[in-house]
Order: C-alpha cells, then structure tokens, then sequence
C-alpha cells in the first residue's frame, strides 16, 4: 500500500479503482505552484467554488465563497477550499498531467486546500477517485476499506453543509510530506488531519452513471435528433395475440420499442452525442471574446507571435474518426481535414505554440487549414495571444 518507485502500468493494474495507496515522492522536489495568498485571491472571485470549513470549541462551520473578507469565517482550526483551480492558473493545471496515464474525459478538476493546523473536513467519502498531492507542509493521512454506498448508517451531518462519517479502521495511517500522493477510490472513507500548515491539491477524477450518461447525451440535441426514427409496426399480426386486451402491451412490442433505442444508441450520431456530453466541463470562457479573421491570425503566425492554451482546456476525441478528424472541447465541436491529424493533436496538446507546424509553409492546403483551426480555436476563446503578445 505504500509506493516507493511509481509506475503508471503497475498502478493502473493493481490500483485504479481497486485499492487506495500512498505513493512517496509522486512528484519528486516538488515545489508549490500557488501559495495561500494566490488561492484567498480565488476564493475572491465571482464564479469560482470555494468554502471554508472550520472547527471551533467542538463545532463544525462551513461557508460558501466567494468571501470579501475572511476573518469572520477562519475561526480555530480551519481550512480553504477551492475548486476547478486548474481552470485559472496555468502551473497548477500542468501539475495534473502527472495523472495524463488516466484520459482526460475521466478528469474533473484539481481542488486545492490550505489548512491550518489540527484542521480537516473531518472523515468523508467521495464518489470520485482521486489523488491528493501533499504541498508545503505535513498532513496525517487515514484511509479505510469501502463503505457500501446503501449503507448511510454512519453518516453524521454537523452542519447542513458538510457530510461526514463515523470514525473507521485504517488500512493506511501515514504522514504525507511536500511531494507524496495519497490515492483514494471511491467510497472509501478517509481523513486528513493537518499536522502543520499545509496545501493539498486534490486530482479528482469523474465517473457518469448510465443514467446520467444516457440523459446527457440526449441533452446534446444537435447532434443525436438527426438519428431519430419513429415506432413503425406494419407487422402487428406478429408482435401480439389478436384476443389480447387492448389495455395489454405485448412483450413483443415492448422488445420491439427498445431494439429502437438500442439502434439509436450504436447511431454513430449517438457516439457524437455522447462524446460532446463527456468534454463538458463547465468553463467559464471570456464573455466578451474580440473576434478575429484569418488573415490576423495568418499574419500574427507569420511574426512569430505565441498562442496559448487556456488553462484547464480539454479537448477529447473518439478513437474512431470517419471523414474528417473531429474533436470536442467543452461541449463545442471541432472538424478537421484529416491531412492534419498530425499537426491538430500537437496543437491540441501543446500549451504554446510558435509559427506553423514543421513542415508547413504558408498558402499551401494544410497550412489553411491548421489557421483555419487556430481561428476557431482563438474565437471560442480557448486558445490565446500568449501574455506577452501585443495583441491581448
Ligand atoms: C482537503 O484537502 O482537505 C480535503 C480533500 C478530501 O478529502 O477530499
Ligand atoms: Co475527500
């Protein structure tokens, strides 16, 4: 249960899902890419989802962000806790690519705590698999075996606000220091208790039910209406006894009706649907976009200007492509000619680009194309002028 030397293939195999585990040293000279000033700035902010949890003369308090002050609400031990920090600040976002062995459409967000010490929200489960990487200071780190999800018995609710559990058995019981992981599946409870005081980035991980599966992608309606077709039965002398009741559905028709939505489901415009449903991620993009044509983005290309990628973009694709490359980004969709395969997955994982793809020169098919691309990419607010450039 303890990891010396991580191996992504071993951990996959033993691990994801399976079993929690502390892995020492997960990122090696590990150096903290926020502090708690930057993530008190955040947890200012309009729009981003944060609280404070804190634990004063045996009771439990939360408060929900964002604060304009917060003397109020840091009474005894307490901790700050923001969420979807990886979608404001670019080094915290590269920090999750340590987890890039898992895909990206599996990936939530990296929520980052500061605590003080003593604090902690107190023993939990989560739904959600996650790493949590220990920053500058020390945590004690417990965690038990799985809690059936029917059984609600040990739930305790101090505040309308925080679920907690009863106290359970650890199967891991460790002091976590600058750069080690705890890795957690989910239900299995656990606890960490701040030894001093600490930052905490937690990589969770998301996982739909097929309810919720099924209903997100029949939300993607551009997509999956194409595919519809209505019940048809010319051959009703077949699906049912002509005595039955009229009140009576025959199991027959009832097979029938769902081999229709079964067809619907393996329609390759269901995949789409589905697809566009699992990039949703919920980032805010600037409102106000400036909207560029493509000779300003040929030409800032030309001068060598720098794009960027906003931080926490995602973008997923199917193994599967058929005419053209397509990929999604938050639910918007994205077609290319797939003579760029090549050069849009670099693009894609890239966090700066600088001037053409190798190889490429100006006014030729593919070099339109991929500028094509940046331009939408650019318009839909999810690549940028990097900081440097003057256009932004
Ligand atoms: C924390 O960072 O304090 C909470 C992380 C968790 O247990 O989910
Ligand atoms: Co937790």
């Amino acid at each position: 249960m303890i990891i010396k030397n991580f191996d992504p293939q071993h951990f996959v195999k033993e691990y994801w899902q399976k079993k929690p585990c502390l892995i020492r040293q997960f990122v090696p000279n590990f150096v903290d890419p926020i502090d708690e000033n930057d993530l008190a700035g955040l947890a200012q902010e309009e729009g981003v989802d944060s609280r404070i949890v804190s634990h004063s003369d045996g009771a439990w308090d939360v408060h929900q962000g964002p604060f304009d002050d917060f003397e109020p609400y840091c009474k005894g031990d307490w901790a700050l806790l923001v969420q979807g920090v990886n979608n404001y600040i670019d080094d915290v976002n590269a920090l999750a690519s340590i987890v890039d062995f898992i895909p990206h459409w599996r990936f939530d967000d990296v929520m980052v705590s500061y605590s003080t010490k003593n604090a902690g929200v107190g023993a939990h489960t989560d739904q959600y698999d996650v790493f949590i990487i220990q920053g500058k200071g020390s945590r004690r780190w417990q965690v038990g075996l799985p809690i059936d999800a029917t059984t609600n018995a040990k739930l305790i609710i101090p505040h309308p606000l925080l679920k907690q559990i009863e106290d359970f058995d650890a199967l891991i019981d460790e002091v976590l220091l600058p750069g080690d992981a705890i890795y957690i599946p989910p239900q299995h409870p656990h606890k960490g208790m701040t030894l001093s005081p600490c930052l905490n980035y937690s990589l969770g991980f998301r996982a739909p039910t097929n309810l919720e599966a099924l209903t997100g992608l029949l939300d993607e309606s551009d997509s999956i209406t194409q595919a519809q077709s209505r019940y048809c039965d010319p051959d009703i002398a077949e699906l049912r006894v002509a005595s039955s009741s009229p009140m009576q559905v025959s199991t027959n028709e009832l097979n029938k009706l769902k081999d229709t939505i079964v067809e619907l489901l393996n329609s390759p415009e269901a995949e789409q649907a589905l697809l566009q449903y699992l990039s949703r991620q919920g980032l805010a993009t600037e409102q106000e976009l400036s909207l560029y044509e493509i000779a300003d983005i040929s030409e800032a290309v030309a001068q060598g200007e720098t794009f960027e990628k906003l931080p926490g973009v995602k973008p997923i694709y199917a193994e599967r492509q058929l005419h053209t490359f397509t990929f999604y980004i938050d639910g918007n969709r994205f077609e290319v000619d797939k003579s760029i395969f090549t050069q849009t997955v670099t693009l894609l994982e890239s966090r700066q680009v600088q001037g053409l793809p190798q190889g490429f020169t100006l006014q030729t098919a593919q070099s339109t194309h991929w500028l094509n691309l940046l331009l939408q990419l650019v318009n839909a607010g999810y690549w940028d002028f990097a900081e440097n450039s003057d256009q932004h």
